[in-house]
């Protein structure tokens, strides 16, 4: 008798099981976030062939270059979601102002915040990429959601994950109760499980950061990076350096493998690039479940108080030992 593979609704319901009030709503949110990762895949694997390179002319609200397939990723997120019947509110990197869904509308307690496509700069050149998702409960059933319920801390999110559009197509996400990866299989269109429990290293020999902003940093991080190329066996180095361009990427290597991503504050720049609400809160929730630790370099993202929905931040994540180091760096204590 073959051993017959788990799908991800089938985790899901398992998991749910033993999981006191949780509720089929959010099980199959899941897997609505899995829809979306299978129509962008569908996407990615012809990208070169229908049209979908390239940028729309747009500038977001970000100041940056709208790809196609950024556009494409969110309105895939948006038309999945506004109709799903789970979520009250939507906040994407994509989009100035969240939807609200009004009173009227299908909806749920669920309010999700997403960057649709992460790593845009590798659309056209067949490189990884990503998205990010993190979901909040909405408590209120008196009144619709304001954009000031999507600014919470990063310790009230209930779930959060990621999809990467790699050699496989993958989601991994945890809802506190560890780390689980699942990957695609396009011929029977499942998620099947395939990373139980994700468990990082404590230390890596792999830093990935983008090292051309090396004369804008502080002297503490130039010292940090100066450190990992020291030839010192004991502590294992010099680290090789593995930067992709999509932060999903960068950390789901160090997830299975160990090592550190840092995408530090700069003098002129103190918070750094990466979005706190859809991009290092969901991936400090990740990484804190699989045992390691996500900061700004002094402060523990999930503590970060949140004030603007797309309030940026430093992010410094990935093995304990390997952020400890960098953080003592940073804090001139090392
Ligand atoms: P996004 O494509 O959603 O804007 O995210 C890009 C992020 C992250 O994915 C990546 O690690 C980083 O920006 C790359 O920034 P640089 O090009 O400045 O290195
Ligand atoms: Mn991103
Ligand atoms: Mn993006």
């Amino acid at each position: 008798m073959r051993q017959f593979p788990t799908t991800l609704s089938q985790f899901i319901i398992r998991s749910q099981a033993s999981h006191a009030g949780a509720t089929g709503e959010f099980s199959s949110l899941l897997t609505q976030i899995g829809l979306v990762g299978k129509l962008i895949s569908q996407d990615l694997r012809r990208a070169g062939l229908i049209n979908i390179l390239g940028t729309t002319g747009e500038t977001n609200v970000q100041g940056e270059t709208v790809k196609k397939l950024d556009a494409i990723a969110n309105d895939d997120f948006v038309k999945v979601f506004q109709s799903s019947g789970h979520v009250c509110a939507l906040a994407s990197e994509e989009m100035e102002q969240p939807i609200l869904l009004p009173k009227n509308w299908p909806h749920g307690k669920y309010m999700l915040l997403f960057d649709p496509l992460d790593g845009s700069s590798n659309t056209d050149n067949n490189m990884p990429l990503g998205a990010i998702f993190s979901v909040l409960r909405y408590a209120r059933t008196d009144q619709s959601p304001t954009e000031a319920d999507l600014i919470r801390p990063g310790t009230e999110q209930i779930a959060a994950g990621y999809l990467l559009y790699g050699s496989s197509t993958m989601l991994v996400y945890t809802v506190g109760q560890g780390v689980y990866g699942f990957t695609l299989d396009p011929d029977i269109g499942e998620y099947l499980l395939s990373h139980e429990r994700i468990k990082i290293l404590d230390k890596g020999k792999v830093y990935a950061a983008n090292e051309g902003n090396y004369n804008k940093w502080s002297e503490g991080t130039r010292k940090y990076f100066d450190w990992l190329k020291v030839s010192d066996k004991p502590t294992g180095r010099p680290y090789s350096a593995r930067y992709s361009g999509c932060l999903v990427a960068d950390v789901h290597r160090l997830l299975l493998g160990g090592g550190i991503y840092l995408y530090p504050g700069e003098v002129d720049k103190p918070e750094g690039k990466l979005r706190l609400l859809y991009e290092a809160n969901p991936l400090a929730f990740i990484i804190e479940q699989a045992g390691g630790k996500a900061s700004t370099g002094t402060t523990r993202i999930l503590d970060v108080e949140a004030k603007k929905l797309h309030q940026r931040v430093a992010l410094i994540i990935g093995s304990r030992f390997d952020v400890e180091q960098a953080e003592a760096h940073m804090q001139g204590r090392a």
